[in-house]
């Protein structure tokens, strides 16, 4: 597994990437296609900024991202807003900023500090993927994505049903730079 992570790592850091993280949303956006010129894109827990860098890269300069996370990005890109908060004390009014009417996809990578304690982890990550569940229902557009992690575990098949009353069509994804062993995965919904 080392040699995975390495591989990502190493691939990441020379393609100037800053963290091996981008290659999940890369995979998704192979495999969906859902980024695209010109879109508005909010990215959850952003720190430090590869799937913003990516996201950024993809919507070009006549698109635009939102980033949010409770440290700073590593990254400074010409068309990205960064908003230094807790996804918790944040209002949805707040990430519609200059009279943004809404975003076309909405991303959440958010996970919390592990505690090593897997039930207390996966309780606190489904919290954070409910709260951008929540998030993404109040700025999508009509016909939006959102594609979000969510760590497998008892309360990950009510997310899933959850986010299957909002969206049309929801896939749950494990993308190959996401490390077998980790409770890790993915939903893209439509
Ligand atoms: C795996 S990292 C994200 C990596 C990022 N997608 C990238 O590619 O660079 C998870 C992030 O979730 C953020 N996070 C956790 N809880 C949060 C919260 N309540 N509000 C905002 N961000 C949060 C953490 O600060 C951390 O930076």
């Amino acid at each position: 597994m080392k040699k995975v992570r390495d591989h990502y790592f190493k691939k990441a850091k020379s393609e100037g990437y800053p963290a091996r993280s981008v290659y999940k949303l890369k995979e998704a956006q192979a495999r969906y296609g859902f980024l695209k010129r010109g879109m508005r894109v909010l990215d959850i827990g952003a720190c430090p900024g590869a799937w913003t860098k990516f996201a950024s890269q993809s919507v070009g300069r006549s698109g635009h991202v939102v980033a949010v996370d409770l440290n700073p990005l590593s990254v400074s890109l010409p068309n990205c807003t960064f908003i230094k908060r807790d996804i918790f004390d944040l209002q949805p009014d707040e990430l519609l900023p200059g009279g943004c009417p809404g975003f076309h996809a909405v991303l959440s990578d958010m996970a919390p500090k592990t505690t090593g304690r897997r039930d207390v982890d996966h309780l606190r990550q489904v919290a954070l993927a409910d709260r951008a569940l929540d998030i993404a229902t109040m700025v999508l557009y009509p016909g939006g994505a959102l594609f979000c992690k969510v760590f497998q575990g008892e309360d990950f098949p009510q997310f899933r049903r959850r986010c299957s009353q909002v969206f049309k069509k929801v896939s749950v994804f494990k993308p190959k730079s996401s490390r077998s062993e980790s409770v890790e995965i993915f939903l893209f919904c439509r």
